[in-house]
């Protein structure tokens, strides 16, 4: 572990105060815990914020490109990965996702960002996948909400992540694994 665990702790408080999602510590754990099964080395982050899950990933050893679209989130992500002295290891790429060209492939895309475009994003970085690769996507039970005690903008959400959940179900290039972990987390795999 290159980051102190003080910092981590300090980065988790700063995004509790200022109400910025980060992934919860069950999810965390097992995001982790992935990387070291499947031996991974190089990972692409949909979704940075102030770069909390990319300087945890990054503390195993891994080289991330982490993508954030949010000018504020990307330079605070900025300042973090450097004071964590990890420049070397995560390159943070300001651009939204959708619109970015990556050409490099990965052993782990972790797709955190905008939860209404998980289909979009799925199809457009799979082609940056290794062979033996997953993807993972994180918040697929989103919160545990009531689909009926909640807003009509939060129930179209939760519609579309449903429809996601679907996607993945009988989607004949993957085979996906949901878990009931942190705040919900699939796992995909080539068949
Ligand atoms: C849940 S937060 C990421 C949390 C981070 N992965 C962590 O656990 O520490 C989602 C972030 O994705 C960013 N985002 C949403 N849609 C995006 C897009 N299309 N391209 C790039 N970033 C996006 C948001 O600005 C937000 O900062």
């Amino acid at each position: 572990m290159k980051t102190k665990k003080n910092f981590i702790y300090n980065l988790k408080e700063f995004a509790i105060k200022n109400d910025v999602p980060i992934i919860n510590d069950e999810g965390l754990a097992f995001l982790l815990e992935l990387i070291t099964k499947y031996n991974v080395k190089h990972i692409l982050e949909i979704g940075t914020a102030i770069g909390y899950s990319a300087i945890n990933m990054a503390n195993l050893d891994t080289k991330i490109i982490t993508v954030e679209r949010d000018y504020f989130m990307y330079n605070e992500a900025l300042k973090n990965i450097k004071e964590a002295d990890l420049e070397e290891n995560i390159q943070v790429l300001y651009a939204d996702a959708l619109e970015v060209e990556i050409n490099h492939t990965f052993d782990l895309i972790f797709i955190d960002a905008a939860k209404a475009q998980y289909q979009k994003f799925f199809e457009k970085f799979k082609f940056n996948l290794n062979p033996q690769g997953i993807i993972v996507c994180d918040n697929l039970n989103f919160h545990n909400l009531d689909i009926n005690e909640v807003s009509r903008g939060t129930r179209q959400l939760l519609k579309k992540i449903q429809k996601f959940k679907d996607f993945l179900k009988e989607n004949e290039e993957f085979d996906t694994i949901i878990y009931d972990i942190g705040d919900g987390i699939s796992v995909s795999k080539r068949r």
